[in-house]
């Protein structure tokens, strides 16, 4: 039986499991996946000793993902964001993905969403992160809306001092209505609408060239994803992300096509 899990403080939240397990079973593959809470000064150890242990993959998740970038020989994506959500034991060191980055673009392919033009992400944290380096990687320009408009400019002066081929700009949040008149794709990679009915761009803002993807995932139907329906804007929930990170890590570890739809209705079960 293979190992999988997930290292995180806290991780008890996670509907990673499930996930998991649904893929497993729907490909006959004998394996579990776990949760482990190591301590917060603890995640590179843990790392280390799983590889010891024979775990086959581990998920990343916070306060860990820049951590473990020291124990694992992380591929370009991951090493030009600087964090790892993903290891794979099957080599020595264990190889880092960063799959929330991919897991952005395969959501917004999943919804036929073109992958081209101008991307508006709001937030510079770790979701943010993830998200801009994923849509620069494809090429896209992208600019990054932050309520604080210094961590919004450096982390676009990180996208130009790497090689991705798109490029960023930082701004203040309160350009963001400027911002969507000519972009075709819209996140939100803060925590604005998590649990309230607040939204962090005006509805006017909204228009129906815009892809919208929300990050948030509870509520699914957030204010920001209402808003943009209402302005004939695709949209796409918080749920597609945590799904496509999880397919994108299925896929490396097992080396199979992921059973989107098994793992998406065990994710969709634990969120109702
Ligand atoms: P995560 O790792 O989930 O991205 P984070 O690193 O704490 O979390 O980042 C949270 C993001 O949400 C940040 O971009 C934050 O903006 P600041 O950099 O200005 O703090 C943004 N954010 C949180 N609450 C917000 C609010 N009420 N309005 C606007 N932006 C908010």
């Amino acid at each position: 039986m293979d190992v999988y899990g997930l290292i995180g403080n806290p991780v008890g939240h996670s509907l990673s499991p499930p996930m998991h397990e649904a893929g497993y079973e729907h490909c006959d593959i004998d394996a579990r996946y776990v949760t482990f809470e190591p301590p917060a000064d603890g995640g590179a150890a843990a790392v280390e000793s799983a590889a010891q242990l024979g775990v086959s993959g581990l998920n990343v998740t916070i306060p860990f993902k820049q951590d473990v970038l020291d124990v694992v020989d992380p591929d370009p994506l991951a090493e030009r964001l600087g964090a790892v959500n993903t290891i794979d034991f099957q080599t020595d060191p264990p190889r880092g993905y960063n799959t929330d980055a991919i897991g952005v673009v395969r959501a917004l392919e999943h919804h036929d969403v073109d992958l081209a033009g101008r991307a508006v992400v709001v937030g510079a944290g770790g979701a943010g992160r993830a998200t801009v380096f994923g849509l620069a990687d494809h090429g896209l320009t992208v600019d990054i809306a932050n309520r604080t408009t210094e961590k919004a400019v450096e982390l676009a002066e990180s996208v130009t001092d790497s090689s991705v081929s798109g490029t960023a700009t930082g701004q203040g949040l309160d350009n963001v209505e400027e911002l969507l008149v000519d972009a075709d794709i819209l996140v939100n990679a803060t925590s604005v609408g998590m649990e309230s009915d607040e939204s962090p761009v005006p509805a006017e803002a909204l228009h129906g060239d815009l892809a919208v993807l929300d990050a948030v995932y509870s509520p699914l139907e957030t204010t920001l994803l209402r808003d943009a329906a209402a302005a004939g804007a695709t949209t796409v929930d918080g749920a597609w992300m945590l799904l496509y990170q999880g397919v994108e890590a299925f896929e490396r570890w097992t080396g199979e096509s992921a059973p989107v739809e098994a793992m998406n209705e065990a994710l969709r079960a634990g969120l109702d």
